[in-house]
């Protein structure tokens, strides 16, 4: 029959360029592995004879080394990008390890860079290996990432932009694949309206009506009753929620009068929380820093640089800098002069997590003693471009953990003898904070 045979080249056509669609997609996702593949490799040539892994030396680097040292730019210490060539390895490995030994030995290159940064001792290392030095070392000999060479060579996209735009991207692919398909299906049913016509077949332009739709509706009293049901509960369901939301500031982040930002400290530069809220492991408050603790690293860190495989977006250089000005500004100091002016101005920092009066919490219970880590309760801070609150902070959140989280009797004499006697008592052999009285109203409340 004519209209089968049809039909089967109209179906032809659909599935043939449908598929011709996702191969155009497939192969446009495709560009991006491909077009970063030789980065990896350039990295590589460039990296020192000895070997060495860079990306697990980056990682060293920021954790013991990026609060004195940066690659391109003298900090408290000089700038460390090429010093494998510029030093030889054992050298480095001897002064890393203790620079002190090697400065007392009467080294004269050791004693010349020390004079040279006025005796400002660096931290010993000896816990690093061998091994830990020679990746520092690969990550410190990578080629400087020009922005200028990253956008004359179209292989290679600059990180940042590449990290930024993937989402879009693809969010953009998806949205004109969408558009595509719409347009082929009006186009479709074009054509099948055609050829049925052409064919004799009557195709009236039936007008799509919804009343007949509703009427039936409105009749069927049991569809009536249980659609409003579902609605209540709907809206049950939502109403609640709304409810207990109440004095519940979850991912609060109000705007600070500084845009300090813990993924530039924490994170990239891998600052340990306890530098800044010290009063952490020894009080109930964690305690936010006093600005001198900003200027013992400020005094010398004047202008944002930014970390080339860094992925923050959202600002510019201009504006980082900006915000530095701000602080010096609160603390009175003169960067071309390099002195204190002494007109401050206090930034007002805006509280962000804020318990009710009639609860008690103290930080170093949680932090020295159950030995529990910031990120638990804060969440993963060092990601964190604007702080926010991470967790409820309700009662109810409060209690789980305490159920849920044994304490740390080890090492702990005290304990030992108390967990001894309440283990016999629970008949069990771990603990939980709600067993030693986590649960009971006055050791929260006042
Ligand atoms: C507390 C700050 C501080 C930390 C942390 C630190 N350094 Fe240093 N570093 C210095 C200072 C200051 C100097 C300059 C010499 C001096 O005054 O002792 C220096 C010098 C050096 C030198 C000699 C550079 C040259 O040109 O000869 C090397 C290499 C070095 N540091 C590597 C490291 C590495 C690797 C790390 C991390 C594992 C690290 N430093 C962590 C402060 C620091
Ligand atoms: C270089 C100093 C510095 C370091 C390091 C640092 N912070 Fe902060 N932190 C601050 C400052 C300044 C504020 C106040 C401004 C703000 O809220 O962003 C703050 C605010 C906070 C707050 C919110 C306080 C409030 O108002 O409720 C929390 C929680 C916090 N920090 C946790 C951490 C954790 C966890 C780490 C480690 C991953 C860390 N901080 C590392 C300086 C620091
Ligand atoms: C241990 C060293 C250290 C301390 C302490 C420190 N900073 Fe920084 N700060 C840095 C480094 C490193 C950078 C990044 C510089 C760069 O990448 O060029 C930075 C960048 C900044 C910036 C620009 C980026 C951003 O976060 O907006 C501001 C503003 C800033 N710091 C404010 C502060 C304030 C306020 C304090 C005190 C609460 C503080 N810093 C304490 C090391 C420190
Ligand atoms: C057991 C959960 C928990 C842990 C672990 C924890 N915090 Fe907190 N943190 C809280 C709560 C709850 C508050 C609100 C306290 C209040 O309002 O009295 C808070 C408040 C803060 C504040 C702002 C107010 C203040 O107390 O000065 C800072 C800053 C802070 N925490 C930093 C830290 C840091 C840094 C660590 C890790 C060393 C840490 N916290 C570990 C739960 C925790
Ligand atoms: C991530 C888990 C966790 C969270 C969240 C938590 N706690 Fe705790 N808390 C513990 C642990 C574990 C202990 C037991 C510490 C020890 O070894 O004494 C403890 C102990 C305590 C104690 C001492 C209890 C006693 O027997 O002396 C108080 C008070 C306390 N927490 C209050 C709070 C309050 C208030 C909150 C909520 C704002 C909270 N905690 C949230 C884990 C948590
Ligand atoms: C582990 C700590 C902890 C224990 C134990 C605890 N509470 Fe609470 N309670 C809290 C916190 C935190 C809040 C504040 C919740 C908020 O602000 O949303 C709170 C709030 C309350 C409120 C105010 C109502 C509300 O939700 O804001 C009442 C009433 C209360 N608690 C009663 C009790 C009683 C009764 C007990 C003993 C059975 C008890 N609490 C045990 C931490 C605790």
């Amino acid at each position: 029959m004519k209209k089968v045979g049809n039909h089967k080249s109209i179906f032809k056509v659909v599935t043939l360029s449908l598929s011709l669609l996702l191969s155009v997609s497939l192969s446009s996702f495709a560009q991006d592995p491909a077009a970063s593949a030789p980065a990896p490799d350039a990295a590589a040539a460039a990296a020192p004879a000895a070997g060495g892994d860079a990306a697990a030396g980056k990682t060293l680097f920021n954790a013991n080394c990026a609060a004195c040292h940066k690659l391109d730019d003298k900090m408290t210490g000089p700038a460390l990008r090429g010093v494998a060539e510029r030093r030889d390895r054992a050298w480095l490995i001897k002064w890393i390890k203790d620079s002190k030994a090697l400065i007392s030995s009467g080294d004269a290159d050791a004693v010349k860079v020390f004079e040279e940064y006025n005796k400002v001792p660096m931290t010993a290392f000896p816990q690093l290996s061998d091994v830990d030095i020679d990746n520092i070392l690969a990550y410190t000999s990578q080629p400087k990432e020009e922005p200028k060479a990253a956008a004359a060579t179209p292989g290679q996209p600059g990180q940042a932009a590449e990290g930024g735009l993937s989402n879009s991207v693809v969010l953009g692919l998806l949205a004109v694949v969408l558009a595509v398909l719409v347009v082929m299906l009006l186009m479709v049913n074009n054509v099948l309206t055609k050829i049925a016509r052409a064919n004799g077949v009557d195709v009236a332009d039936k007008k799509f009506s919804v009343m007949p739709l509703v009427k039936a509706f409105v009749k069927n009293q049991f569809l009536v009753l249980v659609s409003t049901i579902l609605m209540l509960l709907i809206g049950a369901y939502f109403a609640y929620g709304y409810l207990m939301q109440i004095g519940v500031d979850q991912d609060y982040a109000p705007i600070q009068p500084i845009h300090y930002s813990h993924k530039i400290h924490a994170g990239d530069n891998g600052i340990d929380c306890k530098y800044c809220h010290s009063a952490a492991r020894t009080s109930k408050n964690a305690g936010i820093p006093s600005l001198n603790v900003c200027m013992n690293c400020h005094k010398n860190i004047s202008e944002f640089q930014g970390d080339p495989d860094s992925t923050y977006v959202e600002y510019t250089k201009e504006f980082y800098t900006a915000e530095i000005q701000k602080l010096y500004d609160a603390v009175g100091w003169d960067k071309t002069a390099q002195k204190y002016t002494g007109k401050t101005k206090p930034v007002k920092w805006v509280r962000i997590h804020n318990l009710q009066d009639f609860v008690y919490f103290n930080h170093s219970q949680h932090v020295s003693v159950a030995g529990i880590e910031c990120q638990t309760c804060h969440g993963p801070v060092e990601t964190f471009e604007v702080m926010k609150q991470h967790s409820p902070l309700t009662m109810g959140w409060c209690i789980n953990c305490h159920r849920e989280t044994n304490v740390k009797v080890e090492g702990n004499a005290y304990y030992e003898k108390i967990h001894a006697e309440l283990s016999k008592k629970y008949g069990v052999d771990k603990l939980t904070a709600a067993q030693m009285g986590g649960l009971e109203c006055g050791k929260c409340h006042y």
